[in-house]
């Protein structure tokens, strides 16, 4: 039938098509580190707003294992190593991997950094008191897969020890103007630097975080923030959670 074709060509039109992801993909990081620099906080040298916020949850920071995933160019990982923490820093950039080293030595703060990614199914072997997942699992961008990966780490979790995660909210001002239509608002594509994210409404956040473990605290961080030239009104979701 001629009218159902033309439905179904529109409906196929209108769909987007599931944007790449960055998950895993050091080659589109490197990219991020070297060139581009989208997102504000990928050279910063301070733990963000979130962690800050967060850290009287996260138990005594100057004696614990630190299992940093996505470290990045290492805000974190230098700032905890500097207390006293012994700091596994994982990330598949070779670019972040890089700077991480330079900052680390230049800090005179010792980081044990593995330039590889993981999943699920391959974590490191140790267990930590502290696991650091900042903006890093937002780049997984289906809600159950990321949920899985979460879940996985908690298992490497020591008794006591303590899981950070933390992503953006639906309400961001930045990425609200580039959600990816069709997939319940969740996923946007920053036009930069080509990187889909996966977006927390807030009410799902907590609902998700409590499907892990036990939620020892949580923060939803609004602040103004420079992304490029343009003031934009960010929106994060932070948790800590326990087993
Ligand atoms: C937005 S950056 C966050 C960096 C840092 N955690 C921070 O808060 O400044 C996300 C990081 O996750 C890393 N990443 C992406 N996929 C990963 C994977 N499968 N395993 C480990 N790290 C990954 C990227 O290379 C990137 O450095």
């Amino acid at each position: 039938m001629p009218g159902s074709t033309a439905n179904a060509h529109s409906l196929l039109r209108e769909r987007d098509p599931v944007p790449a992801s960055a998950w895993g993909d050091g080659v589109a990081w490197d990219r991020e580190y070297a060139d581009v620099c989208a997102i504000p906080s990928s050279h910063r040298l301070e733990p963000s707003r979130a962690f800050t916020r967060l850290a009287p949850a996260l138990g005594d920071l100057a004696k614990c294992r630190v299992l940093d995933l996505g470290a990045g160019t290492g805000r974190h990982s230098t700032y905890l190593s500097a207390l006293g923490a012994r700091v596994h820093a994982v990330d598949p950039s070779d670019v972040a991997c890089h700077l991480l080293r330079l900052r680390s030595e230049a800090q005179g703060v010792r980081v044990n950094i593995d330039c590889t990614a993981i999943d699920e199914h391959h974590l490191p072997d140790g267990k930590y008191d502290l696991i650091i997942d900042s903006y890093a699992s937002c780049h997984i961008l289906a809600t159950d897969a990321r949920l899985r990966f979460l879940d996985a780490l908690m298992t490497r979790l020591a008794p006591g020890g303590r899981l950070y995660t933390a992503g953006m909210g639906t309400r961001d001002s930045f990425y609200r103007r580039h959600i990816v239509p069709h997939y319940d608002e969740t996923i946007a594509v920053d036009p930069t630097n080509n990187i889909a994210k996966l977006l927390q409404p807030s009410d799902v956040s907590e609902r998700d975080s409590r499907t892990l473990g036990s939620v020892i605290s949580c923060w939803t961080a609004r602040f103004v923030d420079l992304v490029g030239a343009r003031e934009e009104q960010r929106e994060v979701h932070a948790t800590v959670l326990g087993r």
